[in-house]
């Protein structure tokens, strides 16, 4: 069977399973049926919150949610894959609790009362097929996938735009993680086929096609998942907001990373000291390769695109420091393959997945051999995932 059937049957399976899950638990068929994506990244690593650009895409694996309306104040929350429940009260103060998954609902509903939504009592199970602390943004399509589901059922009136701000906002006060904007607008303006040229400062944003030839987007994932990672990324945030105050110091008319350049960081080596000076470093290539990757791919020029990936997995492994061991062991094995173009971790680090753009048929070969190397060394088994750019969040109609 290929590979586009076996997704598309697994996608079935992922809303049956959701639908008849809400039937059983409810005794009636859910009112709405919503589908919110993973998403990878291209390039533009760690520059979403530094102005920069990013080009990330939606991918075929979900999220399911299965929602209605149920006429009270009371809103019952079921994850289904962990056979949980949560019920809690909309007249109620909204704040967060200690189950983790449950923050990611109550943040959304949190800021849909803030904005003076008229949000009633609702039954919600959802369901998902995205790996979880693999990077790719599970915690975004849980976010935006609810906040698509209720702006359907309540007639809410919400922009595309603003179901990701929310989802966004949502992890910044309910999660902790002061995230960008790229894996929530990602989630939600995803398209068949298509990357998404984001500019995080405008949030304007172009669809190129997703289309890399004789090659495919390989994910291999680490299976391991540091705990540094909330505490990493919000350090990071916090280093290259210092290092932009010292630049914007010496230099006035540098009003983001956007308008700084090498040399201007190199003048300012002493000043900024190696830490800082490295991270900010880092932002300002990486805010370039984005450039010059689009332009790559524009240009079918894979055997550069797969280079600037390699660049920046170099930058963020030795100049960002959000990769691990075990990221670098599964970059550094696949340098060497004829087959592979390139490869870097990809989204906040800390362990997840790498992304690899591999010669179409070697996949398997491919995988079969780092999963060997990578399980004599850590003792960890790999994952593999051959991803689809698909769709970003939508309904689901029978
Ligand atoms: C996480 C964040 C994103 C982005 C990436 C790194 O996925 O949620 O906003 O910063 O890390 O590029």
């Amino acid at each position: 069977m290929d590979i586009s059937k076996i997704n598309n049957s697994m996608k079935k399976k992922l809303i049956q399973s959701t639908t008849a899950h809400f039937e059983n638990n409810f005794q009636n068929s859910p009112e709405h049926i919503s589908l919110s994506p993973g998403r990878i990244n291209i390039i533009g690593e760690h520059v979403d919150y530094n102005d920069g650009f990013v080009l990330p895409a939606a991918i075929n694996k979900y999220i399911c949610f299965a929602v209605s309306q149920n006429h009270n104040s009371e809103c019952v929350l079921i994850a289904k894959d962990l056979n949980e429940t949560y019920r809690f009260d909309l007249n109620d103060e909204i704040k967060p609790v200690n189950i983790m998954w449950v923050n990611y609902i109550l943040g959304v509903v949190h800021q849909l009362k803030e904005k003076g939504a008229d949000l009633k009592g609702f039954n919600v199970v959802f369901s998902s097929n995205i790996p979880m602390g693999a990077g790719l943004s599970s915690s975004a399509a849980l976010e935006c996938g609810i906040g698509y589901a209720l702006n359907k059922i309540f007639d809410l009136h919400l922009s595309k735009k603003e179901i990701a701000l929310i989802g966004q906002k949502s992890e910044h006060t309910f999660v902790g993680v002061n995230c960008g904007i790229m894996d929530q607008f990602a989630s939600v303006f995803g398209k068949k086929n298509k990357v998404i040229k984001l500019d995080c400062t405008s949030l304007e944003y172009e669809y190129h096609k997703a289309d890399f030839n004789n090659y495919s987007l390989l994910l291999l994932d680490s299976n391991v998942k540091h705990t540094l990672l909330t505490s990493g990324y919000n350090d990071r945030r916090n280093e290259v907001e210092q290092g932009l105050e010292i630049i914007k110091e010496k230099f006035p008319e540098v009003a983001t990373f956007r308008d700084c350049n090498e040399k201007m960081l190199s003048d300012l080596k002493e000043t900024l000291g190696d830490l800082l000076y490295k991270r900010c470093n880092f932002v300002v290539k990486e805010i370039q390769r984005v450039q010059d990757a689009v332009a790559a791919l524009e240009n079918s020029n894979f055997v550069q695109l797969g280079q600037l990936m390699s660049e920046t997995h170099l930058g963020l492994s030795q100049e960002y420091e959000v990769s691990c061991d075990e990221i670098d062991f599964m970059v550094n094995a696949v340098q060497n393959e004829k087959t592979v173009l390139g490869s870097r971790m990809m989204g906040g680090g800390f362990g997840g997945c790498s992304i690899n753009l591999v010669e179409k048929g070697s996949e398997n070969d491919l995988i079969e051999k780092i999963a060997k190397q990578y399980k004599t060394v850590f003792g960890i088994e790999l994952k593999a995932y051959k991803v689809k750019v698909s769709k970003g969040t939508t309904e689901y109609k029978k």
